[in-house]
């Protein structure tokens, strides 16, 4: 039997993981082994997402935690490089941008085992964004290219990539979204006192935005001047919530009326809270594909982003920190007259399927 590592270790790559393990799983002619490096480690940032996704418990956890970006890079890779020679797969799999990704990517090339990306060939091209490197080196080092765009392609092929390693097979997050939208049963509405339209949501995590004390603040008034129109939803990330007091901003919150802060929140809590919203601002990048998918309106707090397909077909709008634009927007959707996103190509619950009939003649 052959033999596939898949290596997750945040929040998104759970997500995207998910459906992947469970299809490989079920055709049952692959040895699967599930690494959790360990990069999120917080019950509600990890545990949660397994329990909710009903994506099976990771046979190996590394247990890493945080640290710069190098030290959580090269952690993972040392712990790594031991389990990975001692499976010696076949292939490994990683997925999306984050730091788990770079350092699976680097060990699996110096042991020198084939190695996959999923959700390759996007690009943002700011090279300040951890992520932005983390997707460059990733793809460079690839054997194969899964992506779930077009324009993803177009990235890889520009930047000399065979068309052979680049297979077109659609996004496994949106399969997680339609496997669990229809299942919903969260009664996070009830429990944060919400009702159905009547709230906008915005979550906050990039450095960029809240590692800086004015960033920071700035988003906060904005906030601040849009719960004077709509109930304001913010899970607020650990990283955030930890800015916010290092910078003494947590008192400010605290003036606010019409305002709901509440821990990160599981999957299937956070899929509910999004689907009943008016729309949502955030800086995350996969929100930006499940609002679009959704067709909830989504306003990106930032300058630029590696999924431009929610802004020519999704709902997506990039609005930095241009207070005027949002305004005007926000206006815009109240009045019912945002633009409508179309459905966007093999976003469609189908992506793992494709994925695991391309392992069977790759492998
Ligand atoms: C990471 C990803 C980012 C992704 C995000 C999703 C990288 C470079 N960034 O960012 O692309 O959008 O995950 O959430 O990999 N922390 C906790 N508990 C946890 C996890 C984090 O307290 O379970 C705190 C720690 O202080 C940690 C900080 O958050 O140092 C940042 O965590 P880290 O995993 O380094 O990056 P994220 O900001 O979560």
């Amino acid at each position: 039997m052959k033999k596939i590592a898949i290596i997750v270790g945040a929040r998104p790559n759970f997500v995207k993981a998910s459906p992947l393990v469970k299809q490989l799983k079920k055709i049952k002619i692959f040895d699967i082994l599930l690494i959790h490096t360990g990069q999120h480690y917080d019950s509600n940032m990890s545990k949660i997402f397994f329990k909710d996704l009903g994506l099976p418990a990771p046979d190996v956890f590394l247990g890493i935690g945080g640290g710069t970006h190098t030290e959580q890079t090269a952690k993972i890779m040392i712990e790594l490089e031991k389990k990975l020679t001692n499976y010696s797969p076949d292939l490994v799999v990683v997925v999306g941008d984050v730091n788990s990704t770079l350092a699976g990517a680097i060990v699996s090339k110096k042991l020198n085992i084939k190695l996959a990306h999923i959700e390759a060939g996007l690009r943002s091209r700011d090279m300040t964004m951890p992520e932005e490197v983390n997707r460059i080196v990733t793809d460079a080092i690839s054997d194969y290219l899964f992506t779930t765009c077009k324009d993803a392609d177009d990235n890889l092929l520009q930047e000399g990539h065979s068309r052979k390693k680049i297979f077109f097979v659609g996004n496994l997050m949106i399969d997680s979204l339609i496997e669990n939208i229809s299942k919903n049963k969260s009664d996070i509405l009830k429990k944060l006192k919400l009702k159905s339209n009547e709230y906008c949501i915005i979550t906050l995590h990039r450095p960029s935005n809240v590692d800086d004390s004015n960033n920071l603040k700035k988003y906060l008034e904005l906030v601040n001047s849009i719960q004077k129109k709509i109930t304001v939803v913010f899970p607020i990330h650990p990283r955030t919530l930890k800015m916010l007091k290092t910078y003494q901003l947590d008192e400010y919150i605290k003036t606010f009326k019409n305002f709901v802060l509440t821990e990160p929140l599981g999957y299937i809590d956070f899929i509910k809270l999004l689907l009943e919203c008016k729309f949502i601002l955030t800086d995350s990048g996969g929100i930006q594909e499940e609002a679009s998918y959704l067709k909830i309106p989504c306003l990106t707090l930032r300058k630029n982003t590696e999924r431009p397909i929610t802004i020519t077909e999704g709902t997506n709008t990039l609005v930095g920190d241009n207070f005027k634009l949002i305004n005007s927007i926000i206006k815009q959707i109240l009045n019912n007259n945002y633009k409508k996103s179309k459905n966007i190509k093999y976003w469609d619950g189908k992506a793992a399927l494709r994925i695991s009939n391309i392992l069977k003649k790759l492998l």
